[in-house]
């Protein structure tokens, strides 16, 4: 388990932004590839639709227009970042898509690269972020989640292929000069021996090389579920984390103004929500619109939350991503808002 260490500098939260793509794709649409119901999926899952890459749009443009939106509402220029994190599994270039987004943006002071913990990427992005703040050596980071995972589902796999849905969010951070501190304090934790539950493998296909050489064929296997396993996983796990960090910082749930988790599956919202005892209207969830897009639930919602008026400076957020690796987190912080 990673700890924080003792900080020195505060961390605020200073913009946000999100996109998605144009196309949405209902549930009765999805019927019409594989054998499902509007019915079943919204019962299962509360998942009405989900929004697909269409052939005029990218997961760069979506990250970049995201990464904009985020820099606008603080009101900074795209050179006074000193660091882009991407959060992606679905990188449009292995080595990396970061730099690309660097570009885009005009942000040529900062260094940028990916971040790759699937669905709870975000999360451990922002930690990631937050210990270049604290440490005084970056004064400005993006983090954008970004996720194309419709690249690799199986459409023809009716236990998987509904889940899930295409979206980039972004957060602009900055390390405080006075004092004040908006990330109260985070867990994160891997278990890669439960990995198989759910993986994107690389293709097991190999060809010969040279002599008794062989080398394995690039490209990956579409997404692999054992959706029973990572319903329980996330249902033990999520609760459990959050429990222990709100206990770590003296906080109880009911003082919380909202909980913001990895939007997977509507059923998984509740179940952690009941274990708190939080009301409903406190438990962000725009599952029915998206689906799970990964890397990017949790800045889309957070983004959604703060632009509707819901998220206002100050209020305390309980947040979880979770998912494949395994790897799963939780973070306690405060929206700062635009300076
Ligand atoms: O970021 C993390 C990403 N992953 C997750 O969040 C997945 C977590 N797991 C889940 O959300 C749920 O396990 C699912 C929604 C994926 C599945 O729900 P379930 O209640 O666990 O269903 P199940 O897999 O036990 O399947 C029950 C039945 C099966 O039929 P039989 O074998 O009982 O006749 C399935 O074949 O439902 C059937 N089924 C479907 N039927 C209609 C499975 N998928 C579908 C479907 N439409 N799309």
């Amino acid at each position: 388990m990673v700890e924080p260490l003792s900080t020195t500098r505060g961390v605020l939260f200073r913009g946000s932004g999100s996109a998605t793509p144009s196309r949405s794709i209902s549930n009765a649409e999805l019927g019409q590839r594989v054998q499902t119901s509007d019915e079943w999926i919204r019962s299962r899952t509360g998942i009405a639709a989900r929004r697909v890459v269409n052939s005029d749009e990218s997961l760069a443009e979506l990250s970049g227009l995201a990464a904009e939106r985020a820099l606008e509402m603080a009101g900074w220029s795209a050179d006074s970042i000193d660091l882009i994190l991407l959060a992606t599994s679905t990188p449009d270039d292995l080595f990396g898509s970061a730099p690309r987004l660097q570009a885009r943006l005009g942000a040529t002071n900062a260094a940028a690269f990916d971040l790759t913990a699937a669905c709870s990427g975000f999360l451990f992005a922002v930690v990631t972020a937050a210990q270049y703040l604290r440490s005084g050596a970056m004064r400005r980071i993006l983090v954008v989640g970004a996720d194309q995972l419709s690249r690799w589902v199986n459409w023809d796999d009716r236990r998987s292929c509904v889940l899930f849905g295409d979206a980039a969010g972004a957060v602009v951070m900055e390390a405080s000069e006075n004092g004040q501190d908006d990330l109260d304090g985070f867990l994160l934790r891997s278990d890669g021996s439960r990995g198989e539950v759910l993986q994107l493998p690389q293709v097991s296909q190999r060809k010969p090389l040279v002599g008794d050489a062989s080398h394995q064929c690039g490209g990956f296997d579409p997404i692999q579920m054992n959706g029973q396993e990572v319903y329980k996983f996330a249902v033990r796990e999520v609760p459990a984390i959050l429990e222990k960090l709100l206990a770590q910082h003296g906080v109880a749930a009911d003082s919380l103004d909202w909980l913001l988790l990895h939007q997977a599956n509507q059923r998984i919202l509740d179940a952690v929500a009941d274990r708190f005892s939080v009301p409903t209207k406190k438990v962000l969830s725009n599952l029915a619109h998206y689906g799970n897009t990964s890397a990017a639930t949790i800045p889309v919602m957070l983004d959604e939350a703060v632009r509707s008026g819901s998220i206002q400076p100050g209020h305390r957020i309980a947040s979880s991503g979770f998912g494949a690796g395994l790897s799963w987190g939780a973070a306690l912080f405060r929206w700062s808002g635009p300076a």
